[in-house]
């Protein structure tokens, strides 16, 4: 079976409008929210209802290709397999979105052999669209839903590192050692364990002067959703996104727009995308050069060396 992508692309674009619609039809004084995992593991009924709006789309669409979602996923028994797979998380950034903070999105990733193919990550609160297909680069477009053909118009290539610039992004190479960078961490919502201690640590490491034990970097930041995380690091506005508690579907599909844009994710458990024993340990960095792995290698020092 020959497989489409651009064509899985072009749906997955069109199916991420009709969710945004839906996401900003949602009165934030009447969001009707539950818990998971904990109280800072939020749900809604927004997120599960675009789930079941993409699950139909999808599954009328491509009815043989498999689904995980972030709302229907089973631990223990949902996995990820070679098989052509839609894995979708119908609102990255549930927290912001209850509190009407605006950075949230929809992620729709399409994976290969547990390898991400294409991704269609859109924030509607900003209108702003990013989408990567394997092989054939990934793309910003503003304003995207209103362009002709919805989201067809006008898209600003994401540079490979170093190679050129993009609208609000970082335009010099890729960054040497840690001290001039801007890094995105996320909290998540596991609040204990050795993954919490860590990243309580990481704080004071990355951001302390030298002469206090830190490696004073330029600043955090934890805007509340991994996908969007992940398309500021392709796009030059953050050089590192890193945190330890993800999930496929917070990552397939700006792992994608990642790779297209000359990033790496340089941990993430690459072939076992099996929720049962992916470690969910993330760290995107843009660009890929030799530069990079010292970058890395820095940042492994300062949180304890490649341990979550
Ligand atoms: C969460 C967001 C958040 C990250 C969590 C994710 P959700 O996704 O991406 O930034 O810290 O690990 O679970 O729950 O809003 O879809």
């Amino acid at each position: 079976e020959s497989i489409n992508l651009q064509e899985i692309h072009d749906t997955l674009v069109l199916i991420a409008f009709e969710a945004g619609r839906m996401i900003l039809a949602a009165n934030p004084n009447d969001i009707s929210t539950g818990t998971k995992m904990n109280s800072a593991d939020i749900v809604t009924e927004t997120d599960q209802a675009v789930e079941r709006m993409i699950t139909v789309r999808l599954k009328t669409a491509y009815p043989s290709y498999a689904f995980v979602g972030e709302e229907t996923y089973v631990a223990g028994v949902t996995t990820v397999t070679d098989a052509p797979t839609f894995i979708v998380d119908p609102i990255d950034g549930t927290t912001n979105f209850v509190h009407s903070f605006p950075n949230a999105c929809v992620s729709l990733g399409f994976t290969l052999h547990r390898r991400p193919a294409v991704g269609v990550v859109y924030n509607p609160f900003q209108d702003l669209l990013f989408t990567g297909i394997r092989g054939s680069g990934s793309y910003m477009q503003r304003n995207a839903s209103l362009s002709p053909g919805s989201g067809q118009g006008p898209r600003l290539a994401l540079p490979l590192a170093g190679q050129g610039t993009v609208e609000g992004g970082r335009t010099g190479p890729p960054l040497g050692d840690l001290s001039t960078a801007l890094i995105a961490v996320e909290w998540g919502s596991q609040r204990d364990g050795e993954n919490f201690e860590i990243k309580a640590r990481v704080f004071r490491a990355l951001t302390a002067s030298k002469e206090n034990g830190g490696s004073m970097v330029h600043s955090l930041r934890s805007l509340g959703s991994a996908a969007l995380n992940l398309c500021a690091c392709a796009a030059g506005q953050v050089d590192i996104y890193w945190e330890g508690g993800c999930y496929a579907w917070d990552v397939a599909a700006g792992w994608c727009i990642l790779n297209e844009a000359g990033g790496r994710m340089v941990s993430g458990n690459p072939g076992e995308w099996d929720p049962a024993v992916d470690s969910r340990v993330y760290l995107a960095v843009r660009g890929a050069s030799e530069g990079q792995k010292e970058l890395v290698k820095e940042f492994w020092g300062v949180i304890g060396e490649g341990k979550m």
